[in-house]
């Protein structure tokens, strides 16, 4: 599985100062193929989430193309776009998202269960539950938790159907050193496994998981 950016860039507007846009993310070409783990990091506002959110499929670039082992995909409708992520990348969002409405474990699984009829992988779920310190949890509900074990539920989720892409957006923030290496981890294994991962981060002690590491400095991104 290999996601491509060419010439992608984000310009936003901004009303009543002089240039009425701002440029989030500069012309950049990016590659992410399976079994590698890519880290980006760089200063807040440097356009880290822009840059991810354009290549999860959520922000359309204002120049440029992201292809999904060539296909297009902002040349795809709303609900095509929509299976496309569900089936192929594991998304961890920069704030936390969880539907109170369910438990821990039924918001874990999810994905699997959104365009599918198959029965969803509960053992799995509550496997990587176990891994990322939330074992006892499953029946909670998302209200119930920290802001910690809210974000170890969304990497839980991100992972469960083992995606071909995964982009992870801030995947540690707000969490110990313990619970920090966990995540990092099953980040790794996750590519180890076969995905393709992407983490941006402002956590120094990710960089070490990376099979390569760039800079985003105010909407440029360097090796
Ligand atoms: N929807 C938006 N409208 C206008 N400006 C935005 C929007 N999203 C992000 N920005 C601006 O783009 C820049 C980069 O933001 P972001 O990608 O969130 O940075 P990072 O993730 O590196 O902290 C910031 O200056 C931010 O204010
Ligand atoms: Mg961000």
């Amino acid at each position: 599985m290999k996601l491509t950016a060419l010439s992608i860039k984000k310009d936003f507007p901004r009303a009543g100062r002089t240039s009425n846009f701002f440029t989030a993310v500069r012309e950049t070409d990016f590659e992410l193929c399976s079994g590698q783990m890519i880290v980006i990091t760089g200063r807040s506002g440097s356009g880290k989430s822009t840059l991810l959110n354009m290549l999860a499929g959520l922000l359309k670039p204002s120049a440029g193309k992201v292809l999904l082992d060539g296909t297009d995909v902002y040349s795809l409708g709303d609900r095509a776009l929509s299976m496309l992520r569900n089936r192929f990348i594991g998304l961890i969002p920069q704030s936390n998202t969880a539907l109170n409405s369910l438990t821990v474990l039924e918001n874990v699984v999810l994905p699997t269960v959104l365009y599918s009829p198959a029965e969803p992988p509960c053992e799995r779920a509550q496997a990587l539950l176990a891994q990322l310190g939330l074992g006892l949890m499953p029946g909670e509900k998302p209200g119930a938790l920290s802001g910690g074990e809210l974000r170890r539920l969304c990497v839980a989720r991100a992972l469960i159907s083992q995606p071909g892409l995964v982009l992870a957006d801030e995947p540690t923030a707000g969490l110990d050193d313990e619970n920090t290496l966990s995540v990092l981890s099953l980040l790794r294994k996750s590519a180890d496994d076969g995905a393709g991962v992407l983490v941006v981060t402002h956590e120094k002690e990710a960089e070490r998981f990376a099979d390569s590491v760039f800079t985003m400095n105010a909407g440029l991104l360097s090796r």
